[in-house]
């Protein structure tokens, strides 16, 4: 019998886990190392998810365990408003090596909560409250990110918060947009789009929350110059531009960032499952500009989790090694089919 059908197991299971996303996979992990999990039998299992699609340098990386274990017996967690190296070498280090201005970093856990940071940011600092995502987006389920996101269940749950409008996601396969020569007019899409948004706004267009490459609705790529055209028709509108590099973001693309493909710098860049390599650590970056006037406002975003060191030191070690082993370029290479 195999060892994954374990009835204790699954009986326990059964009787006190919540179910939050389906059905469990029906295997037992036991170890994860490098691009495999081995199940109850032993059986070797090719995890193309990398984990939730956040293990980007492999499970247990040797240089990842050496600083986690290093930290979890040194300084691990701390009072939010307490600063510690590993935060503020990790805020420097994002800060150098993302696009533009981007100085500012807020550190947290997980992905919803860097959105959540972002877009409270963005309404504290225009005054105003509406904010346009994609149709087939996924932010995270957190109050202000599932009301920006559209390709899960939104049924069921209450009124997602008020001045959430929807922009067309860019499908380059299948597309009402693409005539019968199969040529795309992406930017009539965009027009079309912006045209519903204006129309449903009541004058209180604060942001607009996009994944550079719309990962959970379907790995959408956007044409190139399509991010770009959006800038400029945020811009117009006064809108902030939120990117969520959640899948995109630290090399996964052919460059560090996904924005950097159109040469596109947003207001607020979010990072997150690839930032910890599999750890829960996440990051809002926004310009100085911005920061100061939402300080000045008072912006309160205070977790329990905020500036961790633990995970801070495992986020510069990811970045290092990243850099250091040139995976951006690898990728591009391996785009290019090098
Ligand atoms: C693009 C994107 N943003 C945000 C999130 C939410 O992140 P988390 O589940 O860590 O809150 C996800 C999760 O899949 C995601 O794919």
């Amino acid at each position: 019998m195999s060892q994954n059908t374990d009835p204790d197991f699954w009986a326990k299971a059964n009787a006190h886990l919540v179910r939050y996303g389906g059905a469990f996979a029906p295997v037992i992990a036991e170890s994860a190392q490098g691009n495999w999990f081995t199940d109850a039998d032993g059986r070797r299992i090719l995890d193309f998810t990398s984990g939730q699609m956040s293990a980007i340098l492999g499970h247990s990386h040797p240089e990842i365990v050496a600083v986690a274990r290093h930290y979890v017996g040194e300084l691990d967690h701390l009072y939010s408003t307490v600063l510690s190296r590993p935060v503020v070498d990790l805020a420097a280090l994002i800060a150098k090596i993302s696009p533009g201005q981007l100085d500012r970093v807020l550190l947290v856990s997980t992905g919803g909560e860097s959105n959540e940071a972002a877009l409270r940011m963005a309404k504290l600092v225009t005054g105003k409250h509406e904010v346009v995502a994609m149709s087939r987006s996924w932010h995270g389920v957190t109050g202000g990110a599932a009301s920006n996101t559209y390709s899960s269940s939104r049924k069921g749950y209450g009124p997602p918060q008020p001045g959430a409008l929807v922009l067309p996601a860019p499908d380059t396969y299948r597309s009402r947009f693409i005539d019968d020569r199969g040529v795309y007019d992406w930017q009539d899409e965009l027009e079309f789009g912006f045209d519903l948004v204006d129309r449903q706004s009541s004058g209180a267009l604060a942001a607009c929350i996009v994944e550079p490459i719309l990962s959970s609705g379907g790995v959408l790529e956007p044409p190139e110059g399509y991010m770009a055209q959006l800038a400029k028709m945020c811009a117009a509108r006064d809108m902030q531009l939120i990117f969520d590099e959640a899948q995109t973001g630290l090399g996964r693309t052919g460059t560090l960032f996904a924005c950097e493909r159109d040469g596109v710098v947003p207001q607020y860049l979010t990072l997150s499952k690839t930032l910890g390599a599999g750890l829960p650590l996440a990051a809002m970056l926004t310009t100085p500009e911005i920061e100061d006037v939402a300080a000045e406002r008072g912006y309160l975003f205070y977790t329990t989790h905020a500036s961790d060191p633990l995970p801070a030191a495992v986020g510069l070690k990811v970045i290092e090694v990243i850099l250091r082993d040139r995976f951006s370029e690898r990728a591009a290479e391996l785009g290019r089919g090098g």
